[in-house]
């Protein structure tokens, strides 16, 4: 069974031999692939066909209580969505606009299961399609990667150089954007990085409420949900993962050596990864998630382009005493929203590790109607 809805990416022609529903459709199940925080998949997509148009909704039921609390990390995973969706329509020579709903914070938190039906999807707003727009070569070039893209938790090699354009590429991308980036390469503030990523991580750990949460969505290595991250994608064994699922959840003690090789894991990827890159943002408002979530998937989708290797921890985003020290660590007023790292994995076969899991995309699409569409 195929436990990623993989969607090929068609030919502007084959694309447009399509109706407008299976269009948006398709543009759904790109979107769909984006980074996520835990595999957790917070969005729902309803689809407009007579107005060209997708509503971008955010699950609560998928907004984690624990790690989450205020629902930053989902919306930033729509984010992640969003810009998916502007480079899959560019590849199709569509433009897209984003019309943001003005949504309180309130109405991004998240649910219980058990609350009523109206509150559980909060649309964050509504892009809108034009065809036949010039598709950028630059954007277009980036497609590709939208279906390669993965996160990659493993060692990178510190000594081996990142290509020179890829720098360039990514400041300037950036760079019209109401955000900042911050790259850091030396290996000091890298190792500085990398302490405070394993504060969060030992606080992660030793809370019971967070390191449930986190045992529920990291699965053992045989589990065949569409949701969470499996151990392997972590690099771990099956008993290993096991272990650590298990240790997190509380079923089982939580062996001093998985926790610390947890939270290793995280501090030497940091310090051996030949750049680090952190997003702040003037604000910490719902468009300044959104705007960060954008951001870093264009850095990971250019860094895929490049044949680099990414991926994200958002333990120093979250634990908001480490976020303030690390600010004022890093210089700056702005707040922390999002870090990741790049380079080439140390050991090849690292990079193979299998694709996350994704829900069937007839379970995150809406036709206008409110049914699910087929
Ligand atoms: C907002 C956000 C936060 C994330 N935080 C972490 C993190 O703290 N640690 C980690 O290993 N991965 C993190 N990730 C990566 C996700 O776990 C990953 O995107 C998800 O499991 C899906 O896998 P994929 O990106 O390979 O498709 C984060 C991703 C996003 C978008």
């Amino acid at each position: 069974m195929n436990f990623r809805p993989d969607p090929v990416l068609f030919t502007p022609q084959e694309f447009r031999a399509q109706s407008p529903e299976e269009e948006l459709r398709h543009l759904c199940a790109l979107a769909h692939l984006a980074p996520n925080t835990h595999n957790t998949q917070p969005w729902q997509f309803i689809v407009h066909p007579e107005e060209l148009a997708l509503d971008i909704c955010l699950n609560r039921e998928r907004v984690l209580p624990a790690s989450d609390v205020i629902g930053r990390q989902a919306v930033i995973s729509l984010g992640a969505a969003l810009e998916h969706l502007f480079i899959g329509a560019s590849h199709y020579g569509w433009q897209a606009a984003f019309i943001p709903e003005p949504v309180s914070k309130e109405a991004v938190g998240p649910i219980a299961a058990s609350q009523s039906e109206t509150s559980r999807f909060t649309r964050i707003g509504r892009v809108k399609f034009t065809p036949g727009a010039a598709g950028s070569p630059e954007e277009s070039g980036l497609a590709d990667s939208l279906l390669r893209r993965k996160v990659i938790r493993a060692e990178y090699d510190p000594a081996r150089a990142l290509p020179i354009e890829f720098v360039p590429a990514l400041t300037a991308e950036l760079a019209k954007r109401p955000l900042t980036l911050h790259i850091v390469t030396d290996p000091v503030r890298r190792l500085m990085i990398a302490e405070f990523q394993a504060q969060a991580d030992n606080f992660v750990i030793n809370s019971k409420r967070f390191s449930r949460e986190l045992g529920e969505w990291l699965r053992p290595n045989d589990d065949a949900g569409p949701l969470g991250m499996r151990g392997i994608e972590f690099g771990l064994q099956d008993q290993e993962a096991l272990r650590l699922h298990r240790g997190l959840t509380g079923d089982a003690p939580l062996l001093p050596e998985d926790g610390l090789r947890f939270s290793l894991g995280g501090k030497i990827g940091l310090e051996k990864s030949p750049l680090i890159g952190l997003i702040t943002t003037p604000g910490d408002t719902i468009a300044d998630w959104i705007t960060a979530g954008r951001a870093l998937d264009r850095a990971l989708l250019i860094a895929t382009r490049f044949g680099l290797a990414s991926s994200v921890h958002a333990g120093i985003v979250e634990v908001s005493l480490i976020n303030r020290m690390f600010a004022v660590a890093l210089g700056t007023t702005e707040r922390i929203m999002g870090l990741f790292r790049v380079g080439y994995v140390k050991n090849a076969p690292d990079a193979e590790r299998p694709f996350s899991h994704r829900l069937e995309i007839s379970q995150v699409t809406l036709s206008a109607t409110g049914k699910p569409t087929p």
